[in-house]
């Protein structure tokens, strides 16, 4: 299983039964919809991403109730952003260095997670057309651009992010939820490390982004795999 569902995650989780998922991968907004319009300035970005999108009116920072419900429907949680949130999240913390030094960007982004105790780093490059090679040498610049993952969104994060996660916190049969799906790059980690998934993305026109996106991933698939 794998599926996107254009819904409010507050709806969603409603009908999860408790424990249900075995790891939450998490990255929503700490934002508002018009702060957000602020804080991005121009309404297309240097490398081309839109963000003069219609925002959705249901589209609000997580608060206490989003959080009881996460840790309610997954035994596991790692949370983006956990320094902008009033929440006492367990003490496990993941650190991505985007290796970006110089920019007006934080440097690093901050997860809690339930799943150790100890701070963890990936380091993977991102700032607008600068991306990392890989997984393992995320540190050195992408030398093709043209094999640059295509940026969709404002707040995308990158597939290899999600495809480290996945290869050290979940196993062979893992459920996993993304509640604010956006560009779906947990989405295309999770189908490609063969991981059952659910994302919910609220915003119509991202949601119908992502899908397009996932659907060229997984054609692009099957046209290596059978060699067409
Ligand atoms: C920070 S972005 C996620 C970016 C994502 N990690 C990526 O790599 O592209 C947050 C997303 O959550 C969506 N969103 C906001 N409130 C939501 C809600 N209540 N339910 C589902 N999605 C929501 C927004 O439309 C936005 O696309």
């Amino acid at each position: 299983m794998n599926e996107a569902v254009c819904i409010d995650c507050m709806e969603y989780m409603k009908n999860i039964p408790d424990n249900f998922f075995d790891l939450a991968v998490v990255d929503p907004p700490y934002f508002t919809g018009p702060e957000k319009r602020g804080y991005y300035g121009s309404k297309v970005s240097k490398i081309g991403v839109h963000r003069d999108y219609p925002l959705s009116p249901e589209w609000k920072v997580p608060d206490f109730d989003y959080f009881s419900e996460l840790v309610r429907i997954s035994k596991k949680y790692i949370v983006w952003g956990c320094n902008y949130y009033n929440v006492v999240f367990s003490p496990g913390r993941i650190v991505w260095d985007k290796c970006n030094p110089g920019s007006s960007f934080s440097d690093c982004e901050i997860a809690a997670t339930n799943c150790h105790d100890s701070v963890r780093l990936f380091r993977y490059m991102w700032n607008g057309m600068m991306q990392g090679k890989s997984i393992a040498d995320g540190h050195i610049q992408q030398g093709n651009k043209h094999k640059n993952e295509q940026r969709i969104h404002p707040t995308q994060k990158p597939v290899a992010l999600y495809a480290w996660i996945f290869s050290k916190y979940a196993k062979p049969g893992y459920k996993i939820i993304d509640t604010h799906l956006g560009s779906g790059s947990s989405r295309i980690a999770a189908y490609d490390a063969g991981l059952d998934f659910v994302g919910c993305e609220i915003d119509k026109t991202y949601f119908d982004l992502q899908e397009q996106r996932f659907q060229a991933h997984i054609s692009q698939q099957s046209l290596f795999v059978t060699g067409g």
